[in-house]
């Protein structure tokens, strides 16, 4: 039995793309280490994430991350336990809003595939339901 856990919070309005870069390096190890796997976006200096793992793991991260000063309002959106993981194969961050070269292709373009993604995508639980939904709402808000 897994536990999965979707948030969404504003970052500070001075985190710059270093920092983001900083951050998803450090926490793809720091979560491998701990059997963590999840996704994240971050568009208009909003994030929205899930998480995933034993649960106490994940809880135990989740105090950690709510506490981040480098972002604030952090609200979890839902959660619940799974039996199986659906984020393993994800990269932890998608990062679209930091300047036009980041992703190497127009952010558009990224942003429409996103998008489809959002639709596209199996899932198989409520949880993973609003986080997908989220982060469809995140990228169709100007
Ligand atoms: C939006 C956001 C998401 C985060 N997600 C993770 C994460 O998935 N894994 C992780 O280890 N740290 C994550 N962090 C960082 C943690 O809040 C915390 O800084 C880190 O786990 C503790 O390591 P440190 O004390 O070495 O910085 C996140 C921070 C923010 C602002």
């Amino acid at each position: 039995m897994f536990f999965e856990l979707t948030y969404t919070s504003k970052a500070i309005p001075n985190l710059d793309a270093n920092d983001v870069f900083l951050l998803q390096s450090k926490y793809r190890e720091l979560n491998d280490r701990k059997g963590i796997s999840g996704c994240q976006v971050l568009h208009n200096n909003r994030f929205v994430g899930i998480l995933e793992g034993k649960e106490i793991k994940v809880r135990k991260l989740f105090s950690w991350i709510e506490e981040d000063d480098r972002h604030i309002d952090v609200t979890i959106l839902a959660n619940g336990l799974i039996d199986q993981r659906q984020f393993e194969q994800w990269n932890m961050i998608f990062q679209i809003d930091m300047g036009d070269s980041k992703v190497g292709m127009n952010e558009q373009l990224f942003k429409d595939n996103l998008i489809s993604l959002t639709h596209l995508v199996e899932k198989r639980t409520y949880t993973s339901r609003i986080f997908w939904n989220s982060v469809r709402e995140l990228l169709e808000k100007e």
